[in-house]
Parts: structure tokens; C-alpha cells; sequence
């Protein structure tokens, strides 16, 4: 019963693994969350991956030893290329990573077998992605494309606007060009774009949210494990961040209505105190 009603932790570089605690929340309504945004050390993506596992490290402690999560999951791909395997060697509660899920429905739907694939450097780097899809289908083939700028709008709550569209046609340019059918965004924060994103790739580009495919394997793997919350009282989330001050105003009113989440504010708690 106890272990049933812990909660969800969660964890990003800033807002962008709040797209992922939406598909979670929206299948799995009794769930609790636990969300902590590294917005000190924002962006992960141009960062060393060893940094990057290093922080993601003492997330996951933090959320098992403070909070007692009942799992975690990595709501950023750029965390889940770092430090994944490690982390699941490490701990003995279960952590699920974002990129496997995304990886699988992209295989699943594209008909061409020519995948498109947007992230971070490091995401795209690490060659995970690539590497997920091809143990699905050896066949296919994945073209990537890094798009640094997207983190920074969305975290300043800029979602459209004529800015974003000639960034976000920039970026997609080749992509479009490779003759692609589907386009995984491998990167939390990139569902905040996916309307900008959809008007400029076309109908014929399916868009893979692999928060929408994570929150999907993390039910089952609830109820497969009789781990689903029983607790009748409304869940009380906690939206954690390691420096306040980077969370901007216009984020909170433009991603309250993004998310369907009207109460969303954050707190700060720095557990980075000794870096
Ligand atoms: N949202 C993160 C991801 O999914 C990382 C963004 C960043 O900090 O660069 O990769």
C-alpha cells in the first residue's frame, strides 16, 4: 500500500519535461508528481555528457532519499543519452528513460522507413536515438538535426511567433529535403512547438511525442506491477527547480495554458550547493 501511493519523480534540465508530467497526468490522474528542473545547469544539450550524468545523479538520489519516489522517470532525452544505463545499474528502484518509447513508435509508423530526428547535440551525438531505432529495424534510416535555440524560447514562454517559424524552417530544411515520414522531437521541450512545427513539415510528416509513448509503457508497468496510487486525497504535485530566478514569467502564464495546469508554480531547492 505504502510503496503504491509514493510518487512519480521526474526530472529535467528546466520546463521541458513538464510536457511528459502532462501525458503522464492526463492517463494516470491519481498519480502524485515530483518534478525537479536543473534550470542551474540549463541547457544539458551543448554540455559535456559527464556533466550532464553527474547532475542527473544527484537528482535521482535526491528524489529516491527526499521525496521516496516510487520510480523516475527521465523526461529528458538529453539526461536519458547521458546517463540511463548507469543510473539503472545503480539504483534499485525503476527508472525509465524517454528515448526507447519514442524510438519504437517511430519505427512503428514510418512507412518510408526514412526517419527525422530533432534534439539536443548531445542527444543526437550520443547516437542514442540511432541506436534505439535500428534495434527495432536495422533498415531504417534516421536523419538528425541539432536545434539549440528551441530550449531557450520555450523556456522564456515563447511557443510561436514569426521568430520561431523561420528558426524552426531553418532546422527542418534538410530534413524535409531527406524525403522523411515521421519526425521524432527528441527533446521535452520541443512539444511547446509542435503547432509551429506541424504547419511548417506538412501533413504528410507524422510528429512522434515520445512523452505520449513513455507515459503509455510507465501505465502499464504501473499495473503490471500493482504500483498504480490507490490514495482517494487529490495528488499534491511539487514542481521543484535548482535556481528560480530562471523561470520566466511569461513561461508560467504561456505554459499554465499549454499544460492544463492552472495551479503550476515552482520552488527553488538547490541541492548543487557543493559545485
Ligand atoms: N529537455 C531536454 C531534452 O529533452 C534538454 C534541453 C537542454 O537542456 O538542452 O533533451
Amino acid at each position: 500500500m505504502y510503496e503504491k501511493n509514493r510518487p512519480i519523480g521526474l526530472l529535467d534540465s528546466g520546463v521541458g519535461g513538464l510536457t511528459a508530467a502532462k501525458e503522464i497526468l492526463d492517463i494516470l490522474e491519481n498519480e502524485k508528481i515530483i518534478y525537479y528542473g536543473d534550470t542551474l545547469h540549463l541547457p544539458y544539450g551543448p554540455k559535456n555528457l559527464d556533466d550532464v550524468r553527474k547532475y542527473v545523479k544527484k537528482i535521482v538520489r535526491y528524489l529516491i532519499e527526499e521525496w521516496k519516489v516510487k520510480v523516475v522517470v527521465l523526461a529528458c532525452n538529453t539526461a536519458t543519452s547521458a546517463a540511463l544505463e548507469i543510473l539503472k545499474k545503480e539504483f534499485s528502484i525503476p527508472i525509465f528513460g524517454i528515448i526507447d518509447s519514442g524510438a519504437r513508435k517511430a519505427v512503428e509508423i514510418s512507412k518510408k522507413k526514412r526517419i527525422g530526428l530533432i534534439g539536443t547535440q548531445g542527444t543526437i551525438s550520443s547516437m542514442a536515438y540511432q541506436n534505439a531505432v535500428r534495434s527495432y529495424d536495422i533498415m531504417q534510416k534516421i536523419y538528425a538535426e541539432p536545434c539549440p535555440l528551441f530550449v531557450e524560447m520555450v523556456e522564456k514562454g515563447e511557443f510561436t511567433g514569426r521568430e520561431i517559424e523561420k528558426t524552426a524552417e531553418k532546422y527542418l530544411q534538410n530534413l524535409i529535403k531527406n524525403d522523411i515520414d515521421v519526425l521524432i522531437l527528441g527533446c521535452t521541450h520541443y512539444p511547446y512547438l509542435a503547432p509551429v512545427l506541424k504547419k511548417i513539415v506538412g501533413n504528410k510528416i507524422k510528429l512522434i511525442d515520445p512523452s505520449l509513448e513513455i507515459a503509455g509503457d510507465l501505465k502499464k508497468f504501473l499495473i503490471k506491477n500493482d504500483l498504480l496510487n490507490i490514495s482517494p486525497h487529490a495528488a499534491e504535485h511539487q514542481f521543484i527547480v535548482s535556481d528560480i530566478d530562471k523561470i520566466y514569467q511569461k513561461f508560467l502564464v504561456e505554459g499554465r495554458k499549454f499544460l492544463k495546469l492552472d495551479n503550476l508554480h515552482f520552488v527553488e531547492d538547490n541541492i548543487f550547493t557543493e559545485y
